[in-house]
């Protein structure tokens, strides 16, 4: 790459798209059908495909991840009003979640080696009012799966994944999507795998299917019969047929992005004052994000670097900075500080380089130039 496309603006993330081609030929039979919602053809396919490629006997799409996530909230019957011990180092939208469907999100403390829930800190905040665990695969590295789900056991709880970072992960060849009572997977234009905007659950239960197919359409049975108030979070059909073109190339779309966080990793593995995101050797990774975490214990380095950054025209994100439980809307009732000190230090800390399948090796040269000389100075 020439040095002057190397001096364009580099955005933070860049959407995977598949050959216009085509995704013009998979669309090209919706202008006969005129089918363009509703379980068409695409749909149909997406989740077959899916199905198999996530490993889970059933993949439910939705219009997003967020719907996905609050549907699954309703679909599993939770006892109303109850807490979820989730975590406060992830996006908005797993704890508005929570907090939209009327449970009381809990927060406790994440590990500072993979950023992930820390279970030994769950059991002590378990009350009789609790009814579920939330954790996030952040970043794409897989929770402590085995230790989260003896306790959900130990307790009787249900175990739903954010597992919206995590399309394509697998620890020992197990997918991601088979952990817990549910998984929810983001297919947002920015994530590994896209359908423009669209989500999907993955789980075992084939009554939970059924529920969620209703949920998903107004609460509309097989029968046509109305038997609950449902909502309305059906994929359509040309986000479906984005996703079954994207699909085709998802191990194209790995690949080059593992190309991009190994020479991340070259040139910032040996750099004094950076913690990079490890990934253990059972793990089989999709590379969606390059965390830095900076050593400095304030968050006047990583504030510099993203100022320097941010003067050449480099947008990386404080992601995830501040902690949802610092949101003004859950802040009165929590301090981040005292009660999940790990997470509130990493998010002092923490920097999400750009990284994206197109991202070239002079982009990464570029941007790491500007991290080398911050931190060393
Ligand atoms: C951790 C996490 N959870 C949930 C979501 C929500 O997904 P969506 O944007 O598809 O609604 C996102 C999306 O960005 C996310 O990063």
């Amino acid at each position: 790459m020439s040095d002057n496309t190397s001096l364009r603006p580099i955005a933070v993330t860049r959407s995977s798209m598949a050959p216009l081609d085509e995704y013009v030929a998979e669309i090209a039979p919706l202008w006969e059908s005129r089918w363009l919602t509703n379980r068409g053809e695409k749909h149909r396919q997406l989740e077959a495909d899916l199905q198999a490629y996530l490993q889970s006997p059933h993949a439910s799409l939705f219009t997003n991840g967020h719907a996905a996530l609050e549907c699954a909230l309703e679909a599993l019957n939770l006892p109303a009003g109850g807490e979820i011990i989730t975590t406060p180092f992830t996006f908005a939208s797993t704890t508005h979640a929570i907090t939209r469907k009327g449970f009381t999100p809990v927060f406790a403390d994440i590990k500072p080696t993979d950023y992930t829930l820390d279970p030994e800190k769950i059991e002590e905040l378990i009350t009789p009012n609790t009814v579920a665990i939330m954790p996030v695969h952040v970043y794409g590295s897989l929770c402590d799966t085995d230790a989260i789900e003896a306790i959900a056991k130990k307790h009787n709880l249900k175990v739903i994944y954010d597992a919206a970072h995590a399309f394509g992960v697998k620890r020992q060849g197990v997918s991601a999507a088979t952990f817990g009572d549910v998984s929810m997977f983001s297919f947002h234009a920015t994530k590994v795998f896209n359908t423009i905007e669209g989500g999907g659950l993955t789980f075992t239960d084939d009554e939970l299917a059924t529920r969620l197919d209703e949920w998903k359409n107004f609460g509309i049975a097989s029968d046509g019969q109305t038997v609950f108030a449902g909502g309305n979070g059906k994929m359509n059909e040309f986000c479906a047929a984005m996703g079954i073109c994207n699909l085709r190339h998802i191990e194209e779309e790995i690949a080059k992005r593992k190309h991009a966080f190994e020479h991340y990793v070259e040139r910032l593995g040996n750099l004094d004052g950076v913690k990079l995101l490890e990934i253990p050797d059972d793990v089989e990774h999709n590379y969606a994000y390059f965390p830095v975490v900076f050593e400095d214990a304030s968050h006047t380095t990583r504030d510099e670097v993203a100022a320097a950054l941010a003067a050449q025209d480099i947008f990386a994100r404080k992601y995830f900075y501040p902690l949802t439980s610092d949101f003004a809307c859950y802040s009165a009732d929590f301090s981040a500080q005292e009660e999940t000190p790990i997470a509130h230090d990493i998010a002092e800390r923490v920097l999400t380089l750009p990284l994206y399948a197109e991202l070239s090796d002079a982009d990464i040269d570029r941007i790491c130039n500007v991290v080398i000389s911050c931190v060393n100075n």
